[in-house]
């Protein structure tokens, strides 16, 4: 039987006719974000910034990017807002996005208050790596858990020709660099492409006899403001991956991984991991998690839908957190059943040239 609080009082009174503390009562927590397909969404992805210390030839243009003004980008402040909004209807894992989220100056400022945000158990980052050396370990001691760094390839002169910078060395210093700093959690995306990088398959493979990273092997997806994708035939399938992958390493195991690793490996003996993350051809969706916030404050409910829900608009109108979560509860409602679905209804509504988020920083990946 529930009593209410009165009874609950008297009940409670002292033999020395003391009444102490009565626990607040507890407000009943709220359902989760659930999609029409009974999908759970408890992992958000925020953009920062949609700029960026790299120009990858997938992913931007040299020139002539368009950034959002300054005062369209959601402020520390109304991030953590979200953050905290987002909790309440269950999200336990944050990851933070860009653009280059280190470009930010208050990066560990955002990633102390999420980490602090109750009901938060994970804050995660994915990075270029080149400036991890500036905030490794205060990110370390604000309460960061896992760090995902991009690195396409290990090559010198490869990697200047994927992301048209200098930087290899210090990328490959920084992974070691959060390993010694004691992150548990450090990963690889390499971004596989026939033409570019097909043959560092073993290399990478090999770099995770010595270091406890999961290096992860991602299908080229078509969000590249170059248009590399539509001009050359660098798609390589998840399924071609792991059967190159097997065919050198015979007596390769299954190893657990997170929900985009869909195919994770280890060989014998090996430090660390290998996985593969079908992002073309979508075989994880099914296991969909995943919330998405671009820099400026819009909802997506997938990374193939341009549809987009404006959050930022809600909050700088003076919108309750009731209103935000149904915002949410709209956008997740909406949800396609997979990212195929998303792509055609999204196709089907715009004209494709108009997109204007054609690259990858601006979605926040
Ligand atoms: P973990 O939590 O460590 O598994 O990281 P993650 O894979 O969720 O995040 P990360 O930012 O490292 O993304 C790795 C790659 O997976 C990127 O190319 C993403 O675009 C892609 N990816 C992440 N989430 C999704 C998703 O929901 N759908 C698809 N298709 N690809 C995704
Ligand atoms: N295809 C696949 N992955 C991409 N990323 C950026 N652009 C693409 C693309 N066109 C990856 C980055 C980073 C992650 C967030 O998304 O390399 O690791
Ligand atoms: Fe989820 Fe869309 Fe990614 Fe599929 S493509 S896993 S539905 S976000």
């Amino acid at each position: 039987m529930f009593q209410n609080n009165s009874n609950l009082a008297e009940s409670l009174h002292t033999a020395s006719g003391e009444t102490p503390v009565i626990p607040a009562p507890r407000s009943s927590p709220l359902p989760p974000l659930q999609d029409t397909f009974g999908r759970t969404f408890d992992y958000v992805r925020i953009a920062v910034t949609d700029r960026c210390n790299l120009r990858c030839t997938y992913c931007m243009p040299e020139e002539g990017v368009e950034f959002r003004h300054r005062d369209e980008m959601l402020t520390a402040e109304e991030t953590l807002r979200i953050i905290s909004v987002l909790a309440k209807v269950g999200v336990k894992k944050v990851r933070f996005t860009g653009g280059e989220p280190t470009i930010r100056k208050d990066i560990v400022n955002l990633v102390a208050g999420a980490a602090a945000t109750p009901g938060i158990k994970g804050v995660h980052l994915t990075t270029n790596g080149l400036l991890l050396h500036r905030y490794a370990k205060d990110l370390l001691d604000a309460g960061l858990t896992g760090i995902n760094v991009s690195l396409d390839s290990m090559d010198t002169d490869r990697f200047m020709r994927i992301t048209r910078r200098p930087g290899v060395d210090t990328v490959l210093n920084n992974i070691k660099l959060a390993l010694d700093t004691g992150f548990q959690r450090v990963k690889v995306n390499a971004v596989f492409m026939q033409g570019f990088n097909e043959d560092e398959l073993e290399r990478f493979t090999e770099y995770t006899k010595d270091h406890a990273v999961t290096v992860r092997f991602i299908e080229f997806m078509p969000f590249d403001a170059e248009q590399i994708w539509s001009t050359g035939d660098h798609f390589t399938s998840a399924e071609t991956i792991v059967a190159r992958i097997k065919a050198r390493y015979p007596d390769i195991g299954p190893a657990p991984g997170t929900r985009t690793e869909h195919h994770t490996f280890k060989v014998p003996g090996y430090a660390g991991k290998i996985a593969v993350i079908p992002a073309f051809t979508r075989s994880l969706c099914g296991n969909c998690s995943r919330i998405r916030v671009t820099a400026d404050g819009s909802i997506r409910n997938c990374l193939y839908s341009d549809d987009e829900y404006n959050l930022r608009q809600v909050m700088r109108q003076g919108g309750s957190d009731d209103d935000m979560i149904a915002l949410f509860r709209k956008a997740f409602a909406d949800k396609a059943i997979d990212g195929y679905e998303a792509k055609k209804r999204s196709d089907a509504k715009v004209d494709i040239t108009q997109l204007h988020r054609g690259s990858m920083t601006q979605i926040g990946g």
